[in-house]
């Protein structure tokens, strides 16, 4: 089945996964959640996405699989922790996964795993110019595309803004622990939104994550001169991109 990969999106509360039809961009079958096991450490993650695997794809047929993950991914080495266990730093994920599961897996940064479902397959299509991928939810994750290609790892949700980590004020999960009305929410947003568009000047801002599907309540109140638009393919962006990147990066 060379068009159908596998699509595991690991966060700091669940595991999502699924057949991915890496050509269309959508999701066959069943899409399955777990649990992230308590404190999120390296093994016991990889042993969660190796049973999702076996009962997603028994037969082993699908052409490839990728993950997502929250922190930063070069050439497979996860090289940062920011809402998960202090043990990937440094870690060779694409081989331990690969060792675990069994099979040839490419593991990617889990924003651009979303920004590239988008720009391939959803609210991102045929955008020329500078697109910042924000997705807001336990942190903030980006991906920045020119022209439709992909700038891994930019990681600007940490931007720092008046001394603090700014995903610590703007995430969804800031929203939700300091109570924020959506007024107020809204007003930490246009603050990190300004500064990016300060320093960046994109064309497009495409805002993702669980939050998204509620986007009339806080998009209109923001003001920039970019386009902002919510993402489309909502919870699934990140499957849909990780199995897309591995499709195309494992022979
Ligand atoms: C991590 C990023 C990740 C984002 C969204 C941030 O805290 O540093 O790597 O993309 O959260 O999960």
């Amino acid at each position: 089945m060379a068009n159908i990969s596998i699509g595991i999106d690991i966060g700091g509360t669940g595991i999502k996964g699924a057949l991915v039809d890496v050509k269309t961009g959508t999701i066959v079958g069943e899409r399955l959640r777990v649990e992230t096991p308590p404190g999120g450490r390296p093994d016991d993650i990889a042993q969660v996405v190796k049973s999702l695997i076996k009962i997603l794809d028994p037969k082993q047929k699908a052409h490839s699989v990728g993950i997502c993950f929250p922190a930063v991914v070069q050439h497979g080495v996860t090289m940062s922790a920011a809402n998960v266990s202090e043990e990937w730093i440094n870690l060779n994920a694409d081989a331990l996964f690969t060792k675990v599961v069994g099979r040839n897996v490419h593991v990617i940064n889990d924003a651009d795993a979303a920004g590239v479902a988008e720009m391939k397959f959803g609210v991102g299509r045929k955008e020329a110019g500078l697109t910042i991928m924000t997705t807001l939810g336990t942190g903030i994750g980006t991906a920045l595309f020119i022209d439709g290609e992909l700038v891994p790892n930019t990681e600007l949700g940490h931007l720092e803004i008046d001394g603090v980590d700014y995903e610590t004020k703007a995430a969804f999960a800031a929203k939700e622990r300091e109570e924020l009305s959506w007024e107020e929410w809204a007003e930490r947003l246009q603050c990190y939104y300004s500064t990016l568009e300060a320093l960046f000047t994109p064309d497009l801002f495409i805002v993702g994550g669980g939050v998204s599907k509620d986007h009339e309540f806080f998009l209109p109140l923001l003001s920039l001169r970019a386009k902002i638009v919510p993402a489309m393919l909502k919870n699934n962006a990140g499957i849909i991109g990780a199995a897309r990147v591995a499709s195309k990066n494992i022979k």
